[in-house]
């Protein structure tokens, strides 16, 4: 793709039509793995400049370190995906693109201002303690620390090994998360909507344990003396593992009519908060919420971050109507 950009507008459009034509099949099956900036669809020219100079001007303030576009990874990055790009996921407060969706935002959410502390998520650009870790290790938190540049087979190009210690997290599009529509090549506004949008992702297993790689100290749910089942808030564990006296109401989570959930049992509900479901084989049986669903990190937190503190996906900290909700979506209450 790079030579078609150098070599001018007319015969890029003609080498796009041509790739169209000779590339559905493997575009289809590239998006079995991560569904963009990997494999067919990494396109150097997104991120590298050759020369420091384009169209006859020079790259201002550059060259950048390894030929980037901007001089840091975070500014390289957000420059398509801070609502720049309307085809670009806008990952970075305000985001409008998923206003007439379900539940009106994405599946990660979103980030404050790299270098601004963000008490609703995780911070870009400062140098942060590491929250619930062995270690409290310090690191400045940057796209690369989660996501791998030059794509994996993970869903959403997810390092398989975020802290460097050794392991290998498969989060692979098909086994471990499910989606009802795929990333579109060439990339589009409205598929990028509907790629993105968090209803359009489900979950079935392995994703605490990559958040886990670097919150180790919730690597276990440590058991504890009856009738608490356990020392801290779960994960990993279904509505109905303590039948027949579990702390959750599997009936109203299952049905998704209690409270907390939108309808007319609550009209401070949210949408039905995400979960795994162990036993899903198609983004169909993995939607669907059974007594054996699974609360997990995403249940409780978003990934990038929310517009509530500590990422929580409902105003748990900031009061208001809708503080428990999505407690009693699994505890009627
Ligand atoms: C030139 C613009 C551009 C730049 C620069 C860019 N992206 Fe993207 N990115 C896109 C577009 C467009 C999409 C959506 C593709 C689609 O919908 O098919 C995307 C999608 C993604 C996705 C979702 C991939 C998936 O498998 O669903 C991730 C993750 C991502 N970008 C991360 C990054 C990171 C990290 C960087 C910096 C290293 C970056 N992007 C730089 C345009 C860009
Ligand atoms: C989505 C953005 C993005 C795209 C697209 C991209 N790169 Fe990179 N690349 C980066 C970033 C960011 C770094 C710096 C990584 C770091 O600092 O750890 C990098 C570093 C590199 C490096 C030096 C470090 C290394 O890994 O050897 C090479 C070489 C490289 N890229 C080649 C390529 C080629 C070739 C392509 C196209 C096939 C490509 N890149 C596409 C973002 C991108
Ligand atoms: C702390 C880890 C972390 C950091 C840092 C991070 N991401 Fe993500 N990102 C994730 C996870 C996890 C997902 C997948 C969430 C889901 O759908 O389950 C994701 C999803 C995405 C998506 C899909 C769109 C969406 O809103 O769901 C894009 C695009 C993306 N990241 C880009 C970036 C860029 C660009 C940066 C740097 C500015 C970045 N990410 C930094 C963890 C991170
Ligand atoms: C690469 C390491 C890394 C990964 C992977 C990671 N985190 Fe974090 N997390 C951090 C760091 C560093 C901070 C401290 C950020 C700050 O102070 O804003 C943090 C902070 C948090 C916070 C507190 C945010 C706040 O506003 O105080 C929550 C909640 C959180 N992470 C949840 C998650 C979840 C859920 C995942 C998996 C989707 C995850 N983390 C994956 C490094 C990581
Ligand atoms: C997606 C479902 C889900 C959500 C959301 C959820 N929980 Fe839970 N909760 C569970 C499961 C599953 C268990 C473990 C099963 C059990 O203890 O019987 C549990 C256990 C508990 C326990 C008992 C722990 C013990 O040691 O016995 C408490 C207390 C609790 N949750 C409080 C909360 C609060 C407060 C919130 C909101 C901030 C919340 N839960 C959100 C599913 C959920
Ligand atoms: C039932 C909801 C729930 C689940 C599930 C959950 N969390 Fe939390 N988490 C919270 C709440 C609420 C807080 C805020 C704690 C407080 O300040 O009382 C929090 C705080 C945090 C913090 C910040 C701690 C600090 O010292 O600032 C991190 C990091 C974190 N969670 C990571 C995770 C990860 C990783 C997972 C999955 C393994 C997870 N959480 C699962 C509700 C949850």
């Amino acid at each position: 793709m790079e030579s078609d950009e150098e070599a001018g507008y007319s015969v890029s459009k003609i080498a796009i039509v041509l790739c169209i034509g000779l590339s559905l099949a493997p575009q289809g099956a590239n998006l079995m793995a991560g569904s963009w900036h990997t494999a067919g669809s990494l396109r150097c020219g997104d991120c590298h400049i050759q020369h420091g100079s384009e169209n006859n001007q020079p790259l201002p303030g550059g060259p950048f370190v390894y030929l980037l576009r901007k001089t840091t990874i975070n500014e390289l990055c957000l420059s398509c995906h801070d609502g720049t790009d309307a085809t670009a996921p806008d990952i970075v407060d305000p985001v409008q693109m998923y206003q007439a969706t379900a539940t009106g935002e994405s599946s990660a959410g979103y980030f404050a201002m790299p270098g601004i502390n963000n008490p609703n998520g995780h911070t870009l650009d400062l140098m942060v303690a590491t929250p619930l870790q062995t270690g409290a290790s310090t690191q400045v938190l940057t796209c690369a620390s989660c996501h791998a540049v030059h794509g994996n087979g993970n869903y959403r190009n997810l390092l398989e090994d975020p802290m460097n210690n050794g392991g290998s997290i498969g989060l692979s599009l098909g086994t471990n998360v499910f989606e009802a529509a795929s990333p579109p090549d060439p990339p589009t506004v409205s598929g990028a909507v509907a790629a993105y949008e968090r209803s359009n992702v489900a979950y079935v297993s392995n994703y605490s344990g990559w958040c886990v790689s670097c919150h180790d100290l919730l690597a276990a749910n440590n058991q504890s003396t009856l009738p608490a089942h356990f020392s801290g808030h779960p994960s990993d564990v279904s509505l109905n593992a303590f039948s027949p006296a579990p702390h959750t109401d599997p009936t109203p989570w299952r049905l998704g009519d209690g409270q907390g959930f939108v309808g007319p049992n609550d009209p401070d509900g949210i949408s039905r908060v995400p979960f795994l479901n162990p036993q899903g084989v198609d983004i169909a049986t993995a939607r669907t919420a059974t007594e054996y669903s699974q609360v997990f990190c995403l249940s409780c937190h978003k990934a990038h971050g929310s517009s509530h503190q500590k990422s929580v996906l409902w105003p748990l900290f900031e009061g208001g109507p809708a503080f428990i909700a999505g407690c009693q979506q699994c505890h009627n209450k």
